[in-house]
């Protein structure tokens, strides 16, 4: 049985996934309504990626007999200044999310819970790949400045993207 503290930490990060999902869903209706549909695809796969970190940790803490609580969601901003801005403030965001990440196993090498601690080791890793993706984003977009034969370029490249839920 997992502990008090470790579960209430579990459900706090539940609502920070959550939380990221509606962040990432956000940026895409922002993208869709500068008609960049291959951003707003990147940003809605994102947000289903989210979805599955958050039903992740949500279904783990009901196999170790903890209790889910679900808590308000936060409203995310709704408006950006352009694509680069959207994908330095998810950079930003990602950085949060891996300290919490971060902080969470710490909890659980404390609390000796080792199953957590294992469970927690597909975040970090997690973690990794998506500040890798969005850190060559950012550098890509920086890049292309103010040249829009190159954001359709990008748009383009961000259209092919699709939502595979990871075999974990
Ligand atoms: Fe759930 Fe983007 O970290």
């Amino acid at each position: 049985m997992i502990s008090k503290k470790l579960q209430d930490a579990i459900n706090s990060q539940i609502n920070k996934e959550f939380y990221s999902a509606y962040f990432y869903l956000a940026m895409s209706a922002y993208c869709k309504t500068k008609d960049l549909d291959g951003f707003a695809n990147f940003f809605y796969v994102q947000y289903q990626e989210e979805t599955f970190h958050a039903m992740k940790f949500y279904n783990y803490l009901l196999d170790r007999g903890g209790d889910v609580v679900l808590t308000k969601i936060d409203t995310p901003p709704a408006d950006f200044k352009s694509p680069l801005d959207v994908f330095e403030k998810t950079l930003e965001h990602e950085q949060i999310v891996t300290k919490s990440i971060n902080d969470l196993l710490d909890l659980s090498i404390k609390e000796n819970d080792h199953a957590s601690a294992s469970f927690l080791k597909w975040y970090v890793d997690e973690q990794v790949e998506e500040e890798a993706t969005v850190s060559r984003l950012v550098n890509k977009m920086k890049l292309v400045g103010d040249n829009v034969g190159g954001l359709f370029i990008v748009d383009s490249e961000l259209k092919a993207r699709v939502f595979t839920p990871p075999v974990a």
